[in-house]
Formats: structure tokens, C-alpha cells, sequence
């Protein structure tokens, strides 16, 4: 049964880059919202569209198939206007005059940072961890990762096709920023020779050209390195393993394709519950949370304290990647 809060009216907003389920959680927090009689704002274009007083009413009808699709309806931006005293002042004058008591924001770390100085002026904020680059250190898991690591693995298998074809040197470059979690996931995932990541010193002759010789003399062709977009040097790269193994190679970077496509049923899943655990989290009034994954279930923590948390590359999946590319 639907309980009547004493939280009249939220905003939602996404922000930073987008990740695919960020539509996920907008439906979500509506639906969740309306459920218990609290009506929702739409903030266009993230902080900006709080600073600009940009928003559009939501109801279940405007969030109406959006569990499918990829991108944010809300747009997102980075805003620099929202860095300065007086941006966060015109925002905080936006949420007064509009009568929000609740935001939910859903975004990465910078996101979150911007939802803090929101909180330090008394607004009631709840983040979702949104990226596909999984670095928020205080949550398992960000939505939009799990896509994006399927986007990048299905592309790397059509890429194979033709290498394999050509006995070339496939190099791909993958987002992240600067964290290795993609690379790792998706080189895993296709079966790489080689993933080099920020998090780890690149020996070039032990982590490239020895792996590929290696791999020449049981009779392989063609060899895939997976490279996180943090590492330096990837241009060069090709010409150091024609000049060390005489192979050719082709970089292919995959860019912003990597953060489209209808979400996975993972980032669905996970976007529709931590939407609805956001609007929970404002209607039983803790404040300034984010929402996180930890150990397979969902909970909240304190926003400074999850800010303060690192994460690096998981040692099991660093062990089994070794481990699976050294033969
Ligand atoms: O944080 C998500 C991300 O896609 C990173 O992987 C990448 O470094 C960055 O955003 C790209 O940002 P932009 O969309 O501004 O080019």
C-alpha cells in the first residue's frame, strides 16, 4: 500500500557524462514518487537547468517506455557555472521557489561534489552512482558499466573478424577516464592477448611483445590488446610491435559509441532499484546519502563519507587476468 509522505514535491536531474539506465532511474524515481503522492520535477541539463530554472513536470505517462532507452531524456552537462558561489546560489533560489524538498541526482563523482555544496546550503540530496566507467569508489557497481562493457565486447568481436582475416595486430582503446575497471571487464570478456590499464606500471616487452610471441608460436594469427583510454603512448604502440614482432597493427578507438544502447538487464535492474530507494531514502528524511552497491545488495551511506572512498581494480579479477593472458 502506498504511504503518504510528508514530502510533497522532488526534483531529479543526471549529470556528467551519461550512462545508459540513467532513463532507468528518471522512471524509477517518478514512479516510485507518485506511488507514495509526491510530485516530480524533470531538471534539464543537470546543475544547469537548476541554476536556469529549466524543468518539466514527470508522471508515469512522461516516463512511459523509458526503462529501454539509452542516453537521458533530462539531457546532461557539465556545468561550469555551477563551480562559482554564484551559480549555486541561483540554484539553490531555483529548488526554494519551486518547492523542491528532495533531489536526486544521478551522475559520477563530480556529480556528487556539486550535490555536497547543494547540502551545505541545506538542500536535501540523495545520489545515484552513474557511470560507465565504475570508479565511485563507495559503490560495487555504477550503472552504465555493464552496457558499456557489452557495447565494447560486441564491437571487439566484429573487429576480430577482420584482424583475424588480415593476421594483423588489433589495439583498441577504451573509455574509463582514469580507471582500468572497463578494460579489464571487456579484455576478459574477448578473450584478449594483452590489457593495459592506469592502475599498473606497462612493461611493453613483458605485457605486449612476449605475449604476442608467445602466442605466434602456438600458431595464433592475429592479437587483440585492449588498452584503458588512462594509458599513455597507445598511438605508438603499433609501431613498437611492428618494430619488435614484425606484426602490423590497426588502433581503433571506440569512443563515445561505448556509453549509447538500450541498457543490459543489470543497469535495469539496479538503475529501477536504486531510483526507488533514492525517493525512500528522502521520504524517511536521511539526508545528503548515496545510494551503493555493496555485496550483492543495495544500501545508503553518508554523501562525505562515500566521497572519501577509494576503489581500485578488484586483485581477483587483476589475478585471473594475468593468469588467463599469459599462455
Ligand atoms: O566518465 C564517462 C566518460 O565517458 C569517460 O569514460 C570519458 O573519459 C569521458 O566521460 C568523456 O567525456 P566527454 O563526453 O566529455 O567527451
Amino acid at each position: 500500500m502506498a504511504t503518504r509522505s510528508e514530502v510533497k514535491r522532488i526534483g531529479v536531474l543526471t549529470s556528467g557524462g551519461d550512462a545508459p539506465g540513467m532513463n532507468a532511474v528518471i522512471r524509477a524515481v517518478t514512479r516510485t514518487a507518485v506511488y507514495h503522492g509526491i510530485s516530480v520535477l524533470g531538471i534539464k541539463r543537470g546543475y544547469n537547468g537548476l541554476i536556469h530554472g529549466d524543468v518539466t513536470e514527470l508522471n508515469p505517462q512522461a516516463v512511459n517506455g523509458l526503462i529501454t532507452r539509452g542516453g537521458t531524456v533530462l539531457y546532461t552537462a557539465r556545468s561550469p557555472e555551477f563551480q562559482t558561489d554564484e551559480g549555486i546560489a541561483k540554484a539553490v533560489n531555483t529548488i526554494k521557489y519551486l518547492g523542491i524538498e528532495g533531489l536526486v541526482v544521478a551522475g559520477g563523482d563530480g556529480t556528487f561534489k556539486g550535490a555536497l555544496r547543494l547540502s551545505d546550503c541545506g538542500v536535501n540530496v540523495v545520489g545515484v552512482p552513474c557511470t560507465i566507467d565504475n570508479d565511485i569508489g563507495c559503490s560495487n557497481y555504477t550503472i552504465g558499466f555493464d552496457t558499456a562493457c557489452n557495447t565494447a565486447m560486441d564491437a571487439i568481436d566484429k573487429l576480430r573478424d577482420t584482424m583475424q582475416s588480415h593476421e594483423r595486430c588489433s589495439i583498441v582503446e577504451v573509455m574509463g577516464r582514469n580507471a582500468g575497471h572497463l578494460a579489464l571487464y571487456v579484455g576478459i570478456a574477448v578473450g584478449a592477448t594483452a590489457m593495459l590499464v592506469p592502475e599498473l606500471p606497462v612493461n611493453f616487452e613483458k605485457d605486449v611483445a612476449e605475449k604476442i610471441r608467445r602466442g605466434r608460436i602456438r600458431g595464433r594469427t592475429h592479437h587483440l590488446i585492449i588498452v584503458a583510454e588512462g594509458v599513455a603512448g597507445t598511438s605508438e604502440l603499433g609501431e613498437k610491435i611492428k618494430e619488435s614482432t614484425g606484426i602490423d597493427s590497426r588502433i581503433t578507438i571506440l569512443g563515445h559509441i561505448q556509453r549509447g544502447g538500450s541498457p543490459t538487464t543489470r543497469d535495469r535492474v539496479t538503475a529501477s532499484r536504486m531510483g526507488e530507494m533514492a525517493v525512500k531514502t528522502l521520504i524517511e528524511g536521511r539526508r545528503n546519502r548515496v545510494i551503493i552497491a555493496r555485496q550483492g545488495e543495495m544500501d545508503d551511506i553518508d554523501m562525505v563519507e562515500a566521497l572519501e572512498m577509494k576503489k581500485g581494480l578488484q586483485p581477483s579479477m587483476l589475478e585471473a587476468a594475468y593468469v588467463l593472458t599469459q599462455n
